[in-house]
């Protein structure tokens, strides 16, 4: 199915503290975690685009595709011809391959143009999901010396490294050390969800506020309804549902389904009342990607504000509040 992609919309104040740390630069890595499908790589992607200095974008999980692995400004013809060699040969994914040889590419780079008193921007998007979570706080480390080795080498003007991940679970793992700094990005506001919601052409605007109820404002969930489903919502929540009865067997299976409903009326009871077993239910939630840790600041430095019609609580959030609603819809099933 080719899908053209939505209009960008929003993401400016992202995007005005991304500039501004590719400007300045950062000492740490920045790690960027979110939702899946909250927009993570299509920001990234966009500041590319629009930042001055000599990026280097690589996406940790593409397989094969060279032009998709990864996306250089300037384009290095060298740089691409390694890649497309790499592509052939390489054993496991490409993307993976790139993300543990960045000091290559820069050198191969830095051969061709000048990096001294320059802004030096690298991005590796879905990092965790890539190397796996046993090797994820040695990569944050690494990427925290690479900042270092960089400066000594290039003498850039600035140099900004950014990781992406949506899985939750790495967060335990680098929260605990102090070289990276962990940041949140959430789905979109109401507004600019609005915005996309229109720009996808439903076949009736009234369906928007149903929309944002169900999704959040996650713009992925709403590509998927919209192209996929075909503006069905009800299709789409029946498919979520098919994945979800799996997670409760789970649930059921130890027992945690008393826990279950108190997360479903407000996620923060994992924390405010933590237990045993709602820590147990916690990290089954997290490692299904339903509910995600989300007292981190945001890039911005501003708080998600809770909102518990969606789901979202100061400590923790559904990521969707589609997933709350149905699984609670199974608990009472029954
Ligand atoms: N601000 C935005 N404006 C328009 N479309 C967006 C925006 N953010 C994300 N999308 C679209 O939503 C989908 C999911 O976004 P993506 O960046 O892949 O999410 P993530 O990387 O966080 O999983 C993509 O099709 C993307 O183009
Ligand atoms: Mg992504």
């Amino acid at each position: 199915m080719l899908v053209i992609e939505p209009r960008f919309v929003d993401r400016e104040r992202e995007l005005e503290t991304l500039r501004e740390l590719a400007s300045y630069g950062s000492p740490l890595p920045i790690y960027l975690y979110g939702p899946e499908g909250c927009g993570k790589t299509r920001l990234l992607r966009e500041f590319i685009k629009r930042v001055h200095g000599v990026t280097i974008y690589i996406d940790a999980l593409e397989r094969r595709d060279p032009e998709t692995a990864i996306v250089l400004n300037p384009v290095i013809e060298e740089v691409r011809k390694f890649v497309r060699e790499v592509a052939l040969q390489a054993i496991g994914p490409l993307g993976t391959y790139l993300a543990d040889r960045i000091t290559l590419i820069v050198e191969k780079i830095a051969e061709k143009v000048s990096i001294e008193g320059r802004s030096l921007i690298v991005i590796v998007d879905d990092i965790t999901r890539a190397i796996g979570l046993d090797r994820v706080e040695w990569y944050v480390k690494w990427l925290y010396e690479l900042i270092g080795k960089l400066h000594r080498r290039y003498s850039p003007k600035s140099i900004l490294i950014v990781a992406t991940t949506s899985e939750g679970k790495s967060l335990d793992l680098v929260m605990r050390h102090t070289y990276t700094v962990v940041k949140l990005i959430w789905n979109l506001p109401r507004e600019p969800f609005y915005e996309l919601v229109q720009e996808l052409k439903p076949p009736n605007l009234n369906l928007r506020e149903e929309l944002w109820r169900v999704t959040g404002g996650n713009p992925r969930a709403l590509i998927e309804i919209a192209h996929v489903h075909r503006w069905d919502i009800g299709s789409w929540l029946n498919t979520l549902e098919r994945r979800l009865t799996k997670v409760l067997t789970t649930i059921r299976s130890r027992n945690l389904e008393n826990e279950l409903m108190k997360a479903i009326e407000d996620p923060d009871t994992v924390h405010t009342e933590a237990t045993p077993r709602t820590e147990q239910l916690q990290q089954i939630l997290t490692e299904e990607n339903l509910l995600i840790y989300k007292y981190v600041t945001t890039l911005h430095n501003t708080e998600v504000p809770s909102d518990l019609e969606l789901g979202i609580g100061k400590y923790y959030a559904w990521q969707i509040p589609a997933y709350r609603d149905i699984l609670k819809k199974l608990l009472i099933q029954r």
